[in-house]
């Protein structure tokens, strides 16, 4: 299967010929999620990004933004994240092989982004602060020295995510409404600009943490909490963009408890088979907590892959149960 780049190259800003950084994003399965359908009244479809190279979306806007840096001749690339852009970020820069550098908010970074980011050979700086706070230090920082900022405000990372809007297109020939987890916008603002390439409109659905969700209260979350790490963000870059495709899809934003979003994991996970991060359960959580209008086929975004936070996954689920190596005691463990 061809990377996103190759597969969509003509919608895409790059020309036959330059360089392509890619681990074969992108292409990632569209599953009926049928106990959900019949909770929800309506066709309800999962797209599996956590099915990506690097198990998170992230990887689609990482393929254009690291491809775009190598064309400009960058060295090196640098990224805030909540742990996903980071992993994406390092794994992408070691392909290219250019130095990568990650700013994390210490302690509050998934065991398994981190594993990823340190494996790659990214230097893993975490900041005793927000992920605001590094965004707009790498912000500052990328102004002073000549290294590439691959955060989701480097316009190739959207051209990248885009792409998954027309995968959902291609696959379903049209949708009426799409759920989708909000951190920092630029995900939802990406779809919104596929969509419109696409000459179709969607209702599109964001769903913000209760603790972390600045767009539905319309002001910035100066300490954003949530157990959804991921979309821990209290003041986001893409807002207006974000706002925009809401408002002019006739969808809206709203939020999600903890609690909710931790029921949406579980169920997910042992009722449709289907394992994602808690920040990525989101999407359904809104779904079953605040419908999707009078949408009949209705799509809800997996961002990121469960084995991205196993932690999470052991605090959430039964235990193992011991057993001693003899027939009977096997016997009470499994049937009793
Ligand atoms: N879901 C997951 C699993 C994420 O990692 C993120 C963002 C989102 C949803 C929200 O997407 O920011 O485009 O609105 N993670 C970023 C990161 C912030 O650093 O990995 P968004």
């Amino acid at each position: 299967m061809a990377g996103l780049i190759e597969r969509y190259r003509e919608h895409l800003p790059f020309a036959d010929g330059d360089p392509v950084v890619s681990l074969e994003e992108g292409s990632t399965p569209l599953v009926e999620a049928p106990r959900l359908s019949r909770r929800v009244g309506a066709r309800v479809w999962l797209k599996l990004e956590g099915a990506n190279p690097t198990g998170s979306f992230k990887d689609r806007g990482m393929t254009c933004a690291v491809s775009a840096a190598v064309r400009e001749g960058a060295e090196a690339v640098i990224c805030a994240s909540t742990g996903n852009t980071a992993a994406s970020a390092a794994a992408y820069a070691a392909r290219a092989g250019l130095r990568g550098a990650v700013i994390v908010p210490e302690g509050r970074i998934a065991t398994g982004k981190l594993a990823q980011a340190l494996m790659h050979g990214a230097r893993v700086v975490a900041l005793r602060g927000t992920f605001d706070e590094a965004l707009t230090l790498v912000r500052r920082l990328v102004d002073r020295h000549p290294i590439a900022l691959v955060n989701s405000v480097n316009a190739f990372r959207l051209e990248g995510q885009k792409t998954a809007a027309f995968e959902v297109l291609e696959e379903l020939g049209g949708l009426d409404a799409l759920c989708i987890p909000v951190g920092n916008a630029g995900n939802v603002t990406a779809y919104w600009k596929g969509f419109r390439e696409a000459d179709h409109a969607p209702r599109l659905f964001g769903f913000q943490a209760e603790g972390a969700a600045p767009l539905v209260h319309g002001a910035p979350v100066q300490a954003p909490d949530t157990v959804a790490t991921a979309i821990r963000i209290g003041n986001p870059a893409r807002w207006e963009e974000a706002m925009d495709a809401f408002t002019s899809s006739r969808g809206a934003v709203r939020a999600v408890s903890d609690a909710q979003i931790l029921d949406a994991y579980r169920f997910l996970a042992a009722e449709e088979g289907v394992f994602c991060e808690p920040a990525s359960a989101a999407s359904v959580a809104g779904l079953l907590a605040h419908g999707a209008g009078e949408a009949e086929s209705v799509a809800c975004v997996l961002t990121g892959h469960g084995l991205k936070d196993p932690q999470m996954a052991l605090d959430q689920a039964a235990a193992v149960v011991p057993c001693e190596p003899d027939l009977s005691a096997v016997e009470r463990a499994v049937l009793g």
